[in-house]
């Protein structure tokens, strides 16, 4: 079975840049406390009312599959992984190949959070290794700014979400060399609770209330310790169950693109996996956590500033809400 590869990845950030001072100006918080929690300086907002994860995800496409080598119509398969699509249903996959003029294309939608681009590359990989489908375009996009409380309630959360997309065009490898080495999954529902969204809910009757409203259950609750405890042990543990698949060490590792969740989870996990901070990809600083969207804008700014070349071997770990952790290897 031929391996399959990322061949080409893109991204778009909205242009409105929102900085910590910003956020101190809506609620009791400070541009100190941000950065030292979580090294986050700036992030991005959507610029104006109607901009969803599908739209984000258009320019971030069309630039994956232009480094790919491409057209359009070379895409024969969608996955796209969100926690903040446009609407409830149908997905934001749907809603991009209408908007990208792919009819008849299939389109997936994943509910992984953070997880959500390995999780997609994944599913992505088995279609191509298996020769169902020749061109996957694979996309992790949010639209968080509609759906944060920048209230003293909700300042725990607010403060670490940005919007942005990512998106990269999975297809067979160009060599027996190159490509996807190794992929793994997890989850554990026991921290389903620890970050979340109570509501609207199907399992409520009925779904969506005033009292429910008034008390906020339609934003993110985050239990930070605990999401913070957890990514520093499954982070580093996927990291090293994916380098042994790939028959790899730490020292065999050129480039680590992690997710985005905050620069001190991604220091700790690099220490502990004893690999320099010259190897480490972060854009945190710049865009706070864009959840699914994180790890594909670190493969396109890596690509873009020569950090990703034919050859590189890439190692790429994620941890998010359901919980779920993955951790892959690529030799670029
Ligand atoms: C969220 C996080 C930065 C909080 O850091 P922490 O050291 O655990 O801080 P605490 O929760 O103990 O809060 C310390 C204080 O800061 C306050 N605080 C919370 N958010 C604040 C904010 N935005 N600005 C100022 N103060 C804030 C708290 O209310 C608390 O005040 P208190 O001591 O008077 O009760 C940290 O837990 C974390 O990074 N967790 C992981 C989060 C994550 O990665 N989520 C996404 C996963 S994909």
């Amino acid at each position: 079975m031929r391996r399959s590869a990322i061949l080409g990845a893109g991204h778009y950030v909205p242009t409105k840049v929102v900085t910590n001072d910003d956020l101190a100006k809506l609620m009791p918080t400070s541009d100190e406390w941000i950065q030292q929690r979580s090294g986050i300086k700036e992030r991005r907002f959507i610029e104006e009312d109607g901009i969803g994860a599908s739209d984000l995800a258009i320019p971030a496409s069309k630039m994956a599959i232009e480094r790919a080598g491409r057209e359009l119509k070379d895409v024969d398969m969608i996955i796209f992984a969100t926690l903040s699509p446009d609407v409830t249903f149908p997905g934001s996959g749907c809603l991009l190949a209408n908007k990208l003029g792919l009819p008849g294309v299939p389109a997936l939608d994943v509910r992984n959070q953070c997880s959500g681009f390995l999780y997609s590359i994944s599913v992505a990989d088995a279609f191509v290794k298996t020769g169902a489908y020749k061109n996957v375009l694979v996309v992790g996009s949010e639209v968080h700014s509609t759906g944060l409380e920048f209230t003293a309630r909700g300042r725990d959360v607010a403060v670490l979400f940005g919007d942005g997309a990512g998106a990269a065009l999975v297809g067979a490898a160009p060599d027996d060399e190159r490509g996807i080495l190794s992929m793994k999954l997890h989850a554990d529902g026991a921290g389903a609770y620890d970050l979340w969204i109570p509501a609207p809910g199907s399992r409520n009757i009925p779904r969506i209330t005033h009292e429910m409203l008034d008390q906020g259950l339609h934003y993110p609750k985050m239990n930070g310790k605990s999401v913070f405890r957890w990514a520093t042990e499954k982070m580093p543990e996927v990291a090293e169950e994916a380098m042994r698949e790939a028959g790899m060490t730490i020292d065999d590792v050129d480039l680590f693109v992690p997710h985005q969740a905050n620069m001190r989870i991604n220091q700790y996990v690099a220490m502990k996996l004893n690999l320099p901070q010259e190897k480490i990809v972060h854009n945190i600083d710049r865009y706070g956590n864009t959840t699914a969207a994180t790890i594909p804008i670190g493969l396109s700014e890596s690509w873009a500033e020569g950090r990703l070349k034919p050859g590189t071997r890439v190692l790429m770990a994620a941890f998010g809400s359901g919980y779920t952790w993955a951790g892959a290897v690529m030799k670029w």
